[in-house]
């Protein structure tokens, strides 16, 4: 294994729904502290690629394999979607999924929770070692919260926070999983300029921590200014990949988009 191996790698990934090839043999690859996005037309596939890695979908066909830095290759097929969150992917979701009646706290505290050892006995009985694993959760929360710049707002309900802080606050609860990969999909979909120019921010920042980040998203200047390599689907098949500059001025690629040759 070298440095230069993926930390994630895709290969020939092809879903199909019935009569519809909705991923048509992809690959992709993603390195440790990349940015990568994967971009395309309305229902070109996008969302499918994050259930097929996910385990939401189980894939027609493909390789779906997970290097985490230091460690072998393991496959990520067929694995359920909270045993994938274990090995250290963790994502959000292009329709906000949170508690909308728990806090902004308990959101991030319930995201922790794949990675706790109490079981049911301790938390009815709260011996020593669950009171001392809650707090770590607590802790963890809060300074994840203060990252997301949400750490005002703890004893909010879900539900009342504007639609930006729940964009993020759902990024929050995909990082208290600790993931080595954070998988977004459209976290800018919504969101005002200001937002998503603290967006941009907040996401450069965890690539700074370390992590891998697959991005979808439609927003172009986001995209553009964000990404170390771009991957481009249009029906289920990949039809460009490169830096931004390659991307932005590749006639598929316009084509794709605009409906038209350029
Ligand atoms: N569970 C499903 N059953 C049948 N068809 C599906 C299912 N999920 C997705 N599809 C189809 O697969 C194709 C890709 O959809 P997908 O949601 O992945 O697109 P997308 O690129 O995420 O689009 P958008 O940018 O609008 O979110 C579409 O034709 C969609 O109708
Ligand atoms: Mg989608």
């Amino acid at each position: 294994m070298t440095t230069d191996t993926p930390i994630l790698e895709i290969k020939g990934l092809t879903m199909n729904f019935g009569g519809i090839r909705a991923l048509d043999n992809l690959d992709l690859q993603i390195r440790k502290g990349e940015i990568v996005a994967l971009i395309g037309p309305n229902g070109a596939g996008k969302t499918t690629f994050f259930n097929c890695l996910t385990g939401i979908y189980k894939p027609s066909a493909g390789e779906l394999l997970l290097t985490p830095p230091g460690q072998t290759t393991r496959r990520l097929n067929g694995l359920k979607p909270n045993r994938v969150t274990q090995q250290g992917l963790a994502r959000t979701f292009q329709n906000i999924r949170l508690f909308p009646n728990m806090t902004v706290l308990e959101n991030v505290m319930i995201g922790r929770h794949c990675r706790t050892r109490a079981k049911v006995l301790g938390a009815i009985f709260r011996n020593k070692k669950t009171v001392q694993e809650e707090k770590e959760i607590v802790a963890l929360a809060f300074k994840i919260l203060e990252k997301i710049g949400l750490a005002d707002m703890v004893n909010e309900f879900a539900k009342n926070l504007p639609y930006g802080a729940q964009r993020r606050l759902e990024i929050a609860r995909a990082l208290a999983t600790e993931p080595n990969i954070l998988l977004l999909d459209e976290p800018a979909a919504g969101m005002n300029p200001q937002e998503t120019a603290e967006l941009d921010n907040l996401i450069t920042e965890i690539r700074d921590d370390g992590l891998s980040i697959l991005l979808i998203e439609h927003d172009m200047k986001l995209v553009m200014s964000l990404s170390d390599h771009i991957f481009v689907v249009d029906y289920g098949k990949k039809i460009a990949e490169g830096s931004p500059d390659q991307i932005r001025n590749n006639p598929a690629v316009i084509k794709a988009y605009l409906g038209e040759d350029v």
